[in-house]
């Protein structure tokens, strides 16, 4: 039956031609669509319509660089901080959340992208990688750390089937959650909704703001407060040197007594295109690049250091309670853009491209919310080697090489050399699992045999 109030509401809303084509439909064409269309919240539709049409963003106000806590910089306090956090995890109070729901339409892999062959001598897939440093964790500190996975309605079933196909990668499977993100519908440039078929609307995923939210809706907020969990390590799922858990740095989050914390990188220039970190109004928040303005992105200290240079790399610690707080009553996470083509099916059932506007929240932008954030800056070697794209910087190749660096570094630390090119590049790819070493000091401790440089090098068993 025909739905005369939705067209009625759809009116209201300025949705005219989604309205003329829903009746155009036939029966059955109106019965799906009408209940697609039931489901859009049609006040927050109007507000994203209304961003869509502002052109500029405004400049940030008042601004200054944020104080940042140096990992390594203070010994004495790192060593008090790794006790702290290293308690935290053995009494169980700390779980891992890793963000897996984006597209990843930069790398073009057919898949989630934590399935995406990551290391360099075993081509191993992400969520290995990370399963591999969860096994380390549970191991050393006696504990089953829950690891909740944040997937998106578009790649849910195929990362849920990896995880089973791979028998949870050797992971206790009650400790495994995952969880699904929100979508958010699609507007074209004057505000119309966008059709993904004649009968459905396109939607996209609500980006990593949407985590929040989502863990509550889904009843793994309540799970995990009864657990006991009280801090989040939080990550994204396209960094294989993330330290999934960190004791030093969840020790300086509870010092501080932090709601939110975030791992930095020095930029590696004032062109870098990162987001930085800087404290505006008096609170502490991410800036994009292409929103700090161009004397600010190059300002300098007397030293000559870059003024802004704690660019962010979407680690963080995220007190349990502070999520539970910011979304009881709904979650207030500002709205951010992306114009695009999307890939669409026309009423004659050719496919065609729309020219489109996708909309997104990001986590960081619920640091204004938080008590005494904290920033951490870490050595980029150590901790960051993202894979975003297809090739150059930032792709699997970049990683890869970075993975190498790293491990042939550890290697060093244990007193053997490493043969290395002109360059200074490990003459042959390097991989270290987990669950052989975690760190420098892990590795130290095995008393490994005298390496030989004649194949990729690999340590870890099978
Ligand atoms: P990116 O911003 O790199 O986006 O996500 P992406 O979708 O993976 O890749 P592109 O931009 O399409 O190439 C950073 C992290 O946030 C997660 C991603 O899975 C990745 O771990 N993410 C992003 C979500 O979980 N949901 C989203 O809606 C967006």
């Amino acid at each position: 039956m025909t739905d005369h109030d939705l067209v009625a509401r759809l009116r209201r809303q300025r949705q005219g031609a989604i309205a003329d084509h829903y009746l155009a439909l036939d029966l059955e064409g109106q019965a799906a669509l009408g209940a697609d269309l039931a489901t859009v919240d049609l006040k927050l539709l109007e507000q994203l319509v209304e961003l869509s049409q502002i052109q500029a963003t405004p400049p940030p106000s008042v601004i200054r660089a944020p104080s940042v806590v140096v990992k390594g910089g203070a010994k004495a306090a790192d060593a008090y901080a790794q006790r702290l956090g290293e308690g935290m995890v053995s009494r169980g109070t700390v779980a891992a959340i890793m963000v897996a729901g984006g597209q990843g339409s930069r790398l073009g892999h057919n898949g989630p992208k934590g399935t995406f062959p990551a290391t360099p001598v075993k081509a191993k897939p992400l969520f290995m990688v990370f399963a591999e440093k969860l096994l380390a964790a549970n191991e050393r500190y006696g504990v089953k750390i829950p690891w909740c996975i944040m997937t998106s309605e578009e790649n849910h079933a195929d990362t849920v089937a990896f995880f089973e196909t791979h028998e949870y990668l050797g992971l206790p499977v009650d400790s495994v959650h995952f969880f699904t993100q929100g979508m958010l519908p699609a507007i074209k440039p004057n505000g119309d909704l966008v059709l993904k078929t004649p009968t459905a609307l396109f939607r996209s995923p609500d980006g990593h703001g949407g985590t929040l939210l989502a863990l509550r809706k889904c009843g793994l907020l309540a799970k995990l407060q009864a657990a006991g969990i009280e801090h989040l390590s939080y990550f994204q799922v396209d960094n294989p040197l993330v330290e999934v858990i960190d004791p030093v740095f969840l020790g300086h989050h509870a010092l501080a007594q932090s709601e939110f914390s975030s791992k930095s990188v020095s930029k590696a220039g004032p062109d870098e295109k990162v987001g930085v970190f800087a404290v505006a109004d008096g609170r502490l928040t991410v800036i994009e690049y292409s929103d700090l303005p161009e004397d600010l992105r190059n300002a300098r200290d007397p030293r000559g250091a870059l003024v802004y240079s704690a660019g962010s790399i979407a680690i963080h610690a995220i007190s349990l309670e502070f999520v539970a707080r910011i979304t009881e009553t709904g979650l207030d996470l500002p709205y951010h853009l992306a114009r695009k083509k999307l890939a669409v099916v026309r009423n004659d059932g050719t496919e065609g491209t729309v020219d489109g506007i996708k909309f997104e929240t990001f986590v960081f932008d619920a640091l204004v919310h938080a008590e005494h954030p904290m920033v951490m800056e870490v050595a980029r070697a150590e901790e960051f080697a993202p894979i975003k794209n297809a090739t150059g910087q930032d792709s699997a190749a970049s990683s890869k090489l970075l993975q190498s660096r790293l491990f042939a570094s550890w290697i060093e630390a244990t007193g053997q050399s490493v043969l290395r090119q002109p360059n200074g590049d490990p003459i042959v790819p390097i991989e270290i699992a987990a669950t052989f070493a975690d760190s420098a000091e892990t590795l130290r401790r095995r008393k490994i045999a005298r390496l030989n440089y004649s194949n990729p090098v690999y340590l870890g068993g099978k």
